[in-house]
């Protein structure tokens, strides 16, 4: 462990109008797996399946905030949080993924966003993070053109129980992950892999991305609606023609390929001639159907990738270079820790002239923390946001269309198929007694916000 540097910044620093929150997302964080009503999601079915998860873990109970929602946005009032962002569980509130909708589901979130607005908390809700229900997984989930029909339902069905109150909405949760997880590599729910599945299901997550932003505008009115993207900055391996051509192929698949048709800028063929393949799933009015005018989007940076040219990667001809190969400094995700990448991913996404308004809807770490008694000391989390933050007001200090930042994430939780083993939050989580105790990181960020009052 590092000393700590000495703090450097406070809220004030961006200005008063700039958001500051935390982030979460439901499956991660609620337990109440099978609670009141609520239907089997893909991440249940996964998270059943042998050798999937680290350590065979599942977020049956997590941090179990389905019965301590409570206690978690109080402790984020005294922490001095007032933006809280999390998703809705699909089958929570619709357990059949279409039709029957669960009232005791709606309920709950409706109790959520209620305590949220009397703590002065803004709810700022994701429509889908990564959970769909399993139902519709076994008619082809994102792979099947229906789910336009599905998600557009579900959009439907809390846009009308949340609208009154929700004014900030984000479509969908880096539709690059959970498609190239779920759907390419199958190291997350559903564990599908192969161009097959991928290339419609990113196309499918393009439509939705839009479709969702339509009905978000006409049923909520006064709402900001937005969607998010994770994304690193891309760097050659080597100095030479292959790697960095390949690094542009690269930055195309991760980067650009879900913006670009919401822009009106279509697929990034070009550079990612791989994405050519998309086109038997292109119907005749997609491309114009893609487009959104959406008010921000969320961009979700954590490290940078190195890559080099392989021949051994079947279609892609590319190989991301491990960071524990690399000599640098890495979190326990084995993610580089490289705070200009999200200046620079700030100042990409700021290039495209159509974009409104940039918010980092998530940032953060995961790092071991050292616990003696009530003090849960976590320096290289610490640092890791104050070195991430100071790269953030770089940009807006710049001039970068850059209006807010989300902290990955309130409190531990299930981190996907790495189960409980990389913690990212503020809040620790004991997840054998529940108790919540706010780390040094915890303190320190609330010290930071507090300075705008
Ligand atoms: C993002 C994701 C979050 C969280 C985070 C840390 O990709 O949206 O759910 O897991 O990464 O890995």
């Amino acid at each position: 462990m590092k000393e700590q540097k000495e703090p450097f910044l406070n809220a004030s620093d961006f200005g008063k109008d700039f958001t500051w929150g935390v982030s979460t997302a439901a499956y991660q964080i609620e337990g109440g797996h099978d609670a009141d009503g609520k239907g089997r999601s893909i991440w249940d079915k996964f998270t059943d399946t042998p050798k999937m998860i680290h350590n065979g873990e599942n977020a049956n109970v997590s941090c179990d905030f389905y019965h301590k929602y409570k206690e978690d946005i109080l402790l984020m009032k005294s922490m001095n949080i007032d933006n809280y962002r999390f998703s809705l569980s699909w089958t929570r509130i619709s357990p059949y993924g279409i039709g029957t909708i669960n009232a005791a589901g709606l309920d709950f979130y409706n109790k959520v966003i209620d305590f949220c607005l009397e703590n002065e908390i803004t709810p700022w809700v994701t429509l889908y993070h990564w959970d769909l229900p399993q139902i519709l997984e076994n008619k082809g989930g994102w792979t099947n053109r229906q789910i336009v029909t599905w998600f557009s339902e579900f959009t439907k069905v809390c846009a009308n129980a949340f609208g009154d109150r929700v004014k900030h909405w984000m479509v969908l949760n880096e539709p690059m992950v959970f498609t190239g997880a779920g759907y390419f590599l199958g190291v997350h729910a559903p564990g599908k892999k192969g161009l097959k599945n991928f290339l419609p299901a990113a196309h499918h997550a393009v439509l939705c991305q839009s479709e969702g932003g339509r009905i978000l505008r006409k049923l909520v009115p006064g709402a900001q609606i937005g969607t998010t993207f994770s994304c690193s900055q891309i760097t050659p391996y080597r100095q030479n023609k292959r790697d960095k051509k390949t690094a542009i192929m690269v930055d195309a698949l991760l980067n650009r390929l879900f913006i670009e048709p919401a822009l009106g800028l279509g697929y990034p063929t070009i550079e990612a001639p791989i994405l050519k393949k998309l086109q038997p799933y292109i119907q005749p009015t997609d491309m114009e159907d893609c487009k959104f005018d959406f008010d921000f989007i969320g961009i979700q940076n954590y490290t940078r990738e190195k890559v080099k040219y392989s021949l051994l990667v079947p279609y892609i001809r590319a190989k991301i270079v491990k960071a524990s190969k690399r000599n640098v400094e890495t979190t326990l995700m084995d993610w580089e820790v490289y705070p200009p990448s999200i200046y620079n991913m700030i100042k990409k996404f700021g290039e495209y002239p159509q974009i409104k308004k940039i918010i980092i809807t998530e940032n953060g770490a995961a790092f071991k923390d050292t616990i003696e008694g009530e003090i849960i000391t976590d320096t290289d989390r610490l640092n890791f946001l104050q070195s991430y933050l100071s790269e953030v007001l770089r940009a807006k200090q710049e001039g970068l269309n850059i209006h807010g930042y989300f902290v990955w994430t309130f409190t531990d939780n299930f981190e996907w198929a790495e189960g409980y083993h990389p913690r990212f939050g503020l809040v620790h989580i004991d997840f054998k007694t529940l108790k919540r105790t706010i780390k040094e990181s915890g303190k320190w960020f609330s010290k930071f916000l507090s300075y705008r009052k």
